[in-house]
């Protein structure tokens, strides 16, 4: 990082603060603001608008240019030239393997898709009707408990076979939230298929026959899981780094990664947009519910569009857009009536001047979810997926956070709260008439 320096001058110092100004290799400088807080200062960003909170080697996004790249490589070359777990190994490791590194990768992770058989008890606590995000939630949270061999988060080694564990079992215990919801018998992962078809046999696969997973929405599947995979330090990567400051485990930091993404601002979007289209209904009611996302005082938000980096095209959209085609007419679903829906809501969006002012694009869920649809997936385990395809850039980022002497994230506050003040004992109090009882 190339030195050079802000300076600030504040009221009541005699002497300007003098910053430090950092250059990463693309993007925006940064001002180490550490020097403030002997001066008495904190800086303020609500919500971490302006905040680097970290140094990264892993994702860099230029929302201005709708630019998502991983190591180097663009979204789009990943998803046309790729596949899902060539891009772990990618994230993880920073470069692309060799095919003897990858063939060695996708043995490891295909050895790892068993889960302890003493996790099928725990669903039997879930009702059929759980949301699978709150089994998930859960449940990995759980498996802490049940790998003591790779416990030292200092050892790169122990990491890695965390990070191959979680990798491998994340789509079988998808799958096994899916059959519970199902009241179907759990599928075992078979190590003859490929990444994202094992997932669909886990999933649509029963005991009763051998059905085959068709290979148009395997590979649609495992672009899916590759155009989830990171996304710089969005609110549920920051989460996993912040739970893996404190020295947590890494399946407890993938767990609140799970918690985090669950929000309808974020991973839960994609589920949010399917419930959007549907209570849209037909394409004559778009203008309505347009207006309805322009009026301030009305809550509602176009789910799906907008995004706090993008504020041009988000690129995996541009791929989830031509791979949901690709999964409609090899279904035979072309003229989807919410397909219809959403290419129409986005037509109108993307010219309505409101839309065009507040850079307010498609994002990656507008179209995941009707893929996923297409497919059969209910739309409670949409966030599922996206879980799935995510774990490999929360572990990838929580890996490079440990490869640097562990520092605990703690931010400050701007405090508005009642200065120090006596105690007033209960029978000294005055009456309140009505009293306060919330
Ligand atoms: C993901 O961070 C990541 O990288 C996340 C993610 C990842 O891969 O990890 O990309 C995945 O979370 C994608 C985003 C999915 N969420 C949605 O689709 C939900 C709908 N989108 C919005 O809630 C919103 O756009 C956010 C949360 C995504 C971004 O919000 P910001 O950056 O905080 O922007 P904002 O809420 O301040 O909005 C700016 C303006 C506001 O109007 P003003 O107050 O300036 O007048 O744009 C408006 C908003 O009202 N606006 C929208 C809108 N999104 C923003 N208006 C209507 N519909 C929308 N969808």
């Amino acid at each position: 990082m190339t030195d050079t320096k802000a300076s600030l001058s504040l009221e009541g110092l005699d002497a300007p603060i003098e910053l430090p100004i950092y250059s990463g290799s693309v993007g925006p400088k940064v001002i180490d603001v550490g020097a403030l807080t002997s001066k008495g200062y904190f800086t303020y960003d609500p919500g971490f608008v302006s905040t680097a909170s970290c140094e990264s080697k892993i994702t860099y996004i230029d929302g201005g240019a709708g630019l998502l790249m991983h190591r180097g490589y663009p979204i789009e070359v990943l998803a046309e030239k790729s596949e899902y777990l060539e891009s772990c190994y990618l994230l993880l490791h920073g470069e692309l393997p060799s095919k003897e590194e990858y063939a060695h990768f996708k043995n490891v992770i295909t050895n790892h898709t068993m889960v302890h058989e003493s996790i099928t008890r725990f669903f039997k606590g879930f009702h059929y009707d759980s949301h699978p995000m709150a089994m998930m939630c859960g449940i990995v949270g759980a498996l802490s408990a049940f790998y003591h061999d790779a416990t030292d988060i200092t050892n790169p080694k122990h990491r890695l076979i965390s990070a191959h564990r979680l990798i491998a079992k994340m789509p079988t215990l998808a799958a096994m939230c899916y059959k519970h919801s199902q009241g179907q018998p759990f599928m075992y992962p078979n190590n003859k298929l490929g990444y994202a078809e094992n997932f669909l046999h886990m999933m649509f696969g029963t005991p009763c026959d051998d059905a085959k997973v068709n290979p148009v929405i395997a590979r649609a599947m495992d672009k899916i899981f590759l155009l989830h995979a990171d996304h710089e330090q969005n609110a549920s990567t920051s989460t996993v780094r912040l739970s893996g400051s404190s020295g947590a485990n890494p399946f407890a930091c993938i767990a609140a990664g799970i918690a985090t993404l669950w929000g309808p601002a974020h991973g839960g979007a994609n589920e949010a947009v399917l419930s959007m289209l549907e209570e849209i209904g037909d394409v004559e009611n778009i203008d309505k519910y347009v207006a309805k996302a322009k009026d301030k005082s009305d809550p509602f938000r176009l789910m799906g569009f907008g995004h706090r980096v993008y504020k041009n095209f988000d690129p995996r959209a541009k791929v989830m857009k031509e791979t949901c085609d690709e999964v409609l007419k090899e279904l035979g679903l072309e003229n989807d009536p919410l397909l219809n829906i959403a290419k129409k809501l986005e037509k109108i969006a993307l010219e309505d001047e409101y839309f065009i002012e507040k850079k307010l694009y498609p994002n990656v869920d507008f179209y995941s979810g009707i893929i996923m649809k297409a497919i059969g997936i209910p739309t409670d385990m949409f966030t599922v997926i996206f879980a799935t395809g995510r774990t490999v850039g929360w572990i990838a980022h929580w890996h490079e956070m440990l490869s640097e002497p562990l520092k605990i994230g703690r931010p400050r506050q701007l405090y508005t709260g009642y200065d120090k003040r006596e105690f007033t004992d209960i029978d000294a109090r005055p009456a309140v008439n009505p009293p306060h009882l919330p």
